[in-house]
């Protein structure tokens, strides 16, 4: 930089990478990408061999240019006792230190940082929260801009070819843990992500239709769809098994309550 140009601060991008598969990089996210200075990578959980080579197959496929610094942190281990809002407050706490310390020993002011988010940073991610720790605690100065990627949701439903919602009705997205506790009230529609208990199975409307993918985007990707109390058993089954083949999973599917029971809510569209 010329001695007289003003050195601009650091810039964070937040990049969607869509779903497990490369070709859901959108132009826009592979230009991010290739603005890129450094990348922060995290290592983590069973599915890090994955996530690493979708990574280097995104970064050797699209990077055109010199290929960008990797700076690998370890992700903090969140307490699993205790009150769930407080942990999770700690542990975002915990990794906005990380990033902290990171911008400031591996980033140089007007370099550029990358940190690639699997599917969409608004949908079940921290990354934007953790930004706006960053900016709340002011240790580093930084501009960010987001740019968003493609759904887990997106793929399921263009998977099986269907639409998302019901005519004009609306849509429940939550967690299994939430599911496990309760069908949400007034719900038709719900989606269900983060599920490590199959709460599925605790659904009271078993003629509810249920649309299931795991692994969505990838080669090891598999698709159920039918009657809840038909192939329930059968998912729970089949996610074990790839589960034990793979070492890790992600799943997630969407219910639909069945006309009666939607009906019975006065949501049915
Ligand atoms: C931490 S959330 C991240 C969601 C992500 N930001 C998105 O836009 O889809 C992880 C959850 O997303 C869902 N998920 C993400 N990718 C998936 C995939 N390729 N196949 C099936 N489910 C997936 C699973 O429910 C998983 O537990």
């Amino acid at each position: 930089m010329g001695a007289r140009e003003k050195a601009v601060s650091r810039r964070i991008r937040v990049i969607g990478i869509g779903s497990g598969n490369p070709d859901h990089m959108t132009i826009q996210a592979i230009d991010a990408l290739n603005s890129c200075d450094v990348l922060f990578v995290p290592t983590k959980g069973e599915e890090k061999a994955f996530l690493a080579e979708l990574r280097h197959e995104i970064c050797t496929r699209f990077i055109t240019g010199p290929m960008p610094r990797l700076v690998h942190y370890a992700v903090p281990k969140r307490r699993a006792d205790g009150d769930y809002g407080a942990a999770v407050d700690d542990w975002h706490d915990a990794i906005a230190a990380i990033y902290e310390d990171l911008l400031l020993s591996e980033v140089a002011e007007g370099e550029t940082v990358g940190l690639l988010v699997w599917g969409d940073p608004m949908l079940y991610d921290s990354t934007l929260r953790l930004i706006d720790r960053l900016t709340a605690r002011a240790r580093v100065s930084f501009d960010h801009d987001v740019i968003p990627g493609i759904t887990s949701l997106q793929v399921l439903c263009a998977e099986h070819r269907m639409p998302l919602n019901r005519i004009g009705a609306p849509v429940t997205i939550t967690t299994g843990r939430r599911l496990a506790d309760g069908w949400p009230e007034g719900a038709s529609d719900v989606a269900v992500m983060l599920d490590g208990v199959q709460a599925f199975n605790s659904v009271a409307d078993r003629d509810a239709t249920l649309t299931w993918g795991a692994y969505l985007g990838t080669p090891m990707q598999i698709l159920r769809q039918g009657r809840l109390g038909d192939i329930a058993g059968e998912i729970t089954a089949t996610r074990a098994a790839a589960r034990a083949e793979h070492g890790w999973i992600m799943d997630i599917y969407l219910i639909r309550a069945s006309a009666t029971e939607a009906d019975s809510d006065g949501e049915a569209a």
